[in-house]
């Protein structure tokens, strides 16, 4: 049915040349399905420009689940509405934010010459909704409030050649009361085993080695009777010949079984960065954030990690302010932070969303306290990443070399199996792609220096 589209799109552009950018605001999700919107859209004869203020057709694929996404995209519109008025662009928004109610109303009564509005539930649609709006001059809004199905075998056009991401699932059940995210993804909905299996022994043969399985609470994953759940379904990543590293994002602490640290445990592919997302260290906030578990537990997990998983360092996600936090209990999230020594954070100051829990109450943490409360844990953090850098010293590594470096024109960057970056002196003897040994040198803060070996 969307074939239809695609040729009848081809067709409309006969013989010239358009050119499509994408910008995309969220995760790792979102940023997965900016591949696939890329396929569909180099399937209907598009070709990709990185300015996307010269391109033909842009697509914003937007994020909702902190505020200073939404000012971020208003702004990105009103460059597009200048551009508009001097020749055609097709602009297209999809993603997170057109799923709630009041951003709908909002893109309807404020920016009106948005030419495509779609969801998380219908990105399929694409090359239909494209048609409508470049054949026919139509304002195409394709947004369900449903879960939409599972659908396979999208185009896909990956940002990488040698490291891939595979959503495995989609939605989320957990509703922590801070977050959206459940309101604008739906109910969970797991992949077929298979049907992912089968992805990444293509990509394998294609190349890749680097696999990233993707869900917003990666194990609840449900399989079927031959690949169950989470832990039978990384065991199978790892089998698949060609694939040299795995990881995945994001395990909810909650579901942290046994089993499945048991295949990280035997298994060398998977990385040895594991994203444990703490959200806060006490127990009274962490009830009514509903995660499920409490400061000792997760002091717990931790530490049975570490002491099952060899070499294994873990990062997190902090919210500071959450409502009703005081500085008692805000202490407990740094007495965390102490205790495990996360190799990275992610923090956040808490964003209330309408529609969650948490954005009913009425004991909000006024801003400079939050803003004091991030301040303290940064500074905590950035005095523990030179002290978890000098443990690299020293030690050997393997390292899959990604790109070019940042900081030094003569040298290449990679990752070493804990996300490390380390920065190695160019030469022709090995390429962007490869895995190398090296051997830790030098500590730079933000990445550590390796010598081939
Ligand atoms: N499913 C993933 C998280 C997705 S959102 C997980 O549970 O790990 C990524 C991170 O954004 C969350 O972990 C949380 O730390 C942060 N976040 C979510 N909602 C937020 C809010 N309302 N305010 C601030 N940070 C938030
Ligand atoms: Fe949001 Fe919690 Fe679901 Fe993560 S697990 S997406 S934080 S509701
Ligand atoms: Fe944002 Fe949607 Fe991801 S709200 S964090 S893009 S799932």
């Amino acid at each position: 049915m969307q074939e239809n589209y695609i040729e009848l799109v081809k067709k409309i552009n006969n013989g010239k040349i358009l050119t499509y950018s994408i910008l995309t605001f969220g995760c790792q999700l979102n940023e997965n399905d900016s591949e696939k919107i890329a396929g569909m859209l180099e399937e209907m004869g598009y070709v990709k420009i990185d300015d996307y203020k010269k391109a033909d057709l842009v697509v914003f694929n937007t994020c909702c689940v902190r505020e200073n996404a939404e000012e971020k995209l208003f702004g990105k519109i009103g460059e597009i509405k200048k551009i508009k008025e001097k020749r055609d662009v097709c602009l297209a928004i999809g993603g997170c934010m057109m799923q709630e109610e009041k951003m709908l109303k909002k893109m309807k009564e404020s920016y009106p010459f948005v030419n495509v509005i779609f969801g998380t539930h219908t990105l399929q649609n694409l090359p239909e909704n494209i048609y409508k709006a470049i054949s026919k001059n139509q304002k195409v809004k394709d947004v369900i409030d449903i879960d939409g199905e599972i659908y396979e075998d999208l185009p896909i056009k990956r940002n990488s050649n040698f490291k891939a991401s595979v959503t495995i699932m989609y939605g989320c059940n957990n509703f922590c009361t801070y977050c959206i995210v459940p309101y604008v993804r739906g109910r969970e909905r797991s992949r077929n085993p298979e049907k992912i299996l089968e992805e990444i022994k293509n990509l394998a043969n294609d190349g890749y080695k680097e696999i990233t399985l993707l869900g917003q609470n990666v194990n609840s994953y449900k399989g079927n009777e031959k690949i169950r759940n989470f832990a039978d379904l990384l065991n199978e990543v790892c089998k698949i010949d060609g694939i040299e590293k795995v990881d995945f994002i994001s395990p909810h602490p909650k579901d942290f079984t046994d089993d499945v640290i048991d295949v990280i445990a035997n298994n060398k592919k998977i990385s040895r960065i594991i994203h444990l997302p703490l959200q806060s260290g006490n127990t009274k906030v962490l009830k009514e954030m509903n995660r499920k578990y409490t400061k000792e537990q997760f002091l717990e997990l931790a530490e049975k990690m570490k002491s099952k998983i060899d070499g294994l360092v873990l990062s997190t996600d902090i919210i500071v302010g959450f409502p009703g936090e005081t500085d008692e209990e805000f202490e407990d999230t740094l007495d965390v932070v102490r205790k495990v020594n996360f190799e990275q954070i992610f923090m956040f100051i808490y964003s209330k969303r309408d529609g969650t829990v948490a954005a009913k109450r009425e004991d909000q943490v006024p801003e400079n306290i939050k803003h004091k409360r991030f301040d303290k844990l940064k500074e905590l953090y950035e005095s523990k990443v030179d002290e978890n850098n000098e443990k690299y010293i020293g030690t050997v590594q393997e390292l899959l070399i990604e790109s070019l470096s940042r900081y030094n024109d003569n040298t290449y960057e990679g990752r070493t199996k804990t996300n490390k970056v380390v920065i190695i002196e160019k030469s022709k003897d090995y390429k962007i792609g490869d895995v190398v040994t090296v051997k830790i040198t030098e500590n730079h803060k933000w990445y550590l220096k390796g010598e081939i070996l």
